[in-house]
């Protein structure tokens, strides 16, 4: 397990002043930006694509942890990488082919995630794994923030984390969907170490102390 970074998620920035928000995360300690990609046919919502995470790629050096809910997704991935992307995290759902198209991340010279679903098991993961650079673990349903934490995607991440740690490899396990205070303590304790966390990072404003308060302090 690795130090706990925090990934604010931008779907609760002001999207009128995106550059500056992403500006203001980074001065406020974040480690990476997550940004929610989503289409209104694979989630119940559309946000960005390539062209806003390009727009936005000159405002920090922060890692852009692109989490992509569309479906199809394979012939995205080029855009996104041109974009500036860092990290590309798909959903196994999103195509036939999820092997093929952690490869083709990899070869595109960015880092792999997979996302499960609250409803997906963690052996989904089984086969690819070892190939990942991230897994991330839903616990909300895609598609909104601002939702509860659910419950039973604990036991998930303490699974992840010891199938992770057999590997021997760097993997982060990032946990994303309502991550506040209390929940972020118990991510932690079920062995995650990046917190996405949107609503908690723009609650009130100061966002230095909301990311500090992630991070337990
Ligand atoms: C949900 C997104 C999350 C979302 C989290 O589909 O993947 O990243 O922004 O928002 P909060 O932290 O408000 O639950
Ligand atoms: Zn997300």
């Amino acid at each position: 397990q690795q130090p706990v970074r925090i990934a604010p998620s931008i779907l609760s920035a002001d999207f009128a002043r995106l550059g500056e928000e992403i500006r203001a995360l980074e001065a406020a300690g974040a480690d990476y930006i997550h940004i929610d990609v989503m289409d209104g046919h694979f989630v119940p919502n559309i946000t960005v694509g390539p062209m806003v995470v390009k727009a936005l790629r000159p405002h920090t050096r922060l890692t852009f942890d692109v989490h992509l809910m569309i479906s199809p997704v394979d012939p995205m991935l080029d855009a996104f990488a041109e974009a500036g992307a860092d990290i590309l995290t798909v959903h196994p759902e999103a195509g036939p082919h999820v092997h093929r198209t952690i490869q083709r991340i990899k070869a595109l010279g960015l880092r792999a995630g997979a996302s499960l679903n609250p409803g997906t098991p963690a052996k989904m993961l089984d086969y690819i794994l070892e190939e990942l650079d991230l897994v991330l673990v839903m616990s909300v349903n895609p598609g909104f923030g601002g939702q509860s934490f659910i419950d039973s995607q604990l036991r998930k991440i303490e699974a992840l984390r010891k199938s992770i740690d057999k590997t021997g490899k760097t993997i982060d396990l990032e946990v994303d969907g309502g991550i506040d205070a209390v929940t972020a303590t118990r991510a932690i304790a079920a062995g995650a170490d990046v917190l996405v966390a949107g609503t908690a990072t723009f609650k009130g404003g100061d966002y230095a102390a909301n990311i500090a308060r992630l991070r337990g302090n």
